[in-house]
């Protein structure tokens, strides 16, 4: 049997896969089993912060896996401690940390502290989320529902009552009632088609959430980590909300989740997981942030936003036919691509001039390169876009 037919009969058909198998990658190179290589503007869908084989982070899990991976959250983990630590360095409020496995997890935690500060925070209890219309939290059960697209609720139900869906930032205010505890949202929707929220709009909301005593969640999976060019997005905003949370570009390619909070909330018993925070994903964790924070400082990752932006808008200029608008910010960039032609349509041709690039919402094409991207890989990149885009 050939690989894509293994795959097909032995793995869950939940993704629509192409099958181009990937065997090496360098940065924001990618090889295939025939030595073809490919340029990634998607880094995972934002996972592959600091590019493919990341060398600092091989060693950092290679040293660390042959010390020890796992000995669960019963002990002290060392890197678990101090990548906590290293997150308050970066971050400009004290918070305590809880880690997880996936973006999705990081929210179901975020949702548990929310309701339980409703408990606890009088009468009549508190206990609805404000979500806004087309955002995306994560797949089980409760950050689907927390999820703002009725047609990823059809089936699964039923769900957990509480999540009321806002259909912009504006309407949120006129949603709050004395039931609400806490309003959730992405600061640029990622799989919602890179919508960046106005900066005026998220630091009133903000501000209302304080005065209404509503606990303000920042979904900062995507988007946390550098991707829109501080830290954290809510940085970049100039918010500190009361819950942040953080998966995709922290790990580097090492599945984990973080809750970031200022809240004394959950505390023995509450929350748990047996892999969350192990010694083989905070140590890949730490040297990510270490490497992220040296590109940060050194304003490389702000060149690269600013150079690749600049590619962006050129595209834009360049395909009228093709892109209507240019939408996004830092390193998290889209094209909203005429609604005549299938972003599918895009995505493929690229792939046939070997480039890698997503698709979020229902038609913008979306980037999400690597942090440490070189200016060959990216200029190599769009070249191969315009020939794409030539050929469509
Ligand atoms: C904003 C946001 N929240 C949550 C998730 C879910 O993360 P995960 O797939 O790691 O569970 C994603 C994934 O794309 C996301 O973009």
């Amino acid at each position: 049997m050939n690989l894509q037919t293994i795959d097909q009969t032995y793995v869950m058909p939940t993704y629509k896969r192409n099958y181009t198998n990937f065997v090496k990658g360098d940065n924001a190179t990618l090889w295939d089993d025939a030595q073809q290589h490919y340029i990634d503007f998607t880094s995972g869908i934002g996972v592959c912060s600091v590019g493919h084989a990341n060398a600092r982070v091989a060693t950092a899990i290679a040293q660390q896996a042959q010390k020890i991976l796992h000995i669960s959250n019963l002990y002290v983990i060392e890197p678990q401690a101090k990548l906590a630590q290293a997150i308050n360095a970066l971050y400009d409020q004290k918070v305590k940390c809880f880690f997880a496995n996936s973006g999705a997890e990081a929210n179901e935690g975020a949702i548990k502290i929310a309701r339980k500060y409703g408990e606890k925070d009088g009468v009549p209890k508190r206990y609805k989320i404000i979500t806004l219309d087309h955002s995306f939290h994560g797949r089980t059960i409760s950050a689907l529902k927390a999820t703002g697209q009725p047609d990823m609720h059809t089936y699964f139900g039923p769900f957990p009552d509480g999540f009321v869906y806002a259909k912009d930032i504006d309407a949120i205010e006129s949603l709050i009632d004395e039931h609400t505890v806490a309003v959730m949202i992405e600061l640029v929707q990622g799989e919602g088609g890179v919508e960046a929220q106005d900066k005026a709009k998220v630091q009133a909301l903000a501000k209302l959430c304080k005065a209404r005593n509503v606990l303000l969640i920042v979904d900062e999976v995507q988007t946390g980590v550098y991707r829109t060019g501080e830290f954290t997005a809510s940085q970049t905003y100039g918010i500190k909300p009361d819950v942040i949370t953080l998966a995709k570009g922290l790990g580097g390619g090492v599945p984990i989740g973080a809750i970031l909070t200022p809240l004394d909330v959950l505390h023995g018993g509450d929350h748990g997981s047996t892999f969350g925070g192990n010694y083989l994903v905070t140590s890949a964790a730490l040297e990510v942030l270490s490497i992220l924070k040296e590109a940060y400082d050194a304003k490389r990752i702000d060149q690269l936003a600013r150079a690749f932006d600049a590619h962006v808008e050129a595209l834009l200029v360049k395909f009228p036919a093709i892109f209507t608008k240019h939408v996004g910010i830092g390193l998290i960039q889209g094209l909203r691509v005429n609604p005549d032609i299938p972003v599918a349509n895009v995505i493929a041709k690229a792939h046939a001039h070997y480039l890698l690039v997503l698709k979020a919402g229902r038609n913008t094409l979306r980037f999400l390169p690597a942090l440490t991207m070189t200016e060959d890989e990216m200029s190599q990149g769009f070249a191969r876009l315009e020939s794409a885009l030539f050929d469509l």
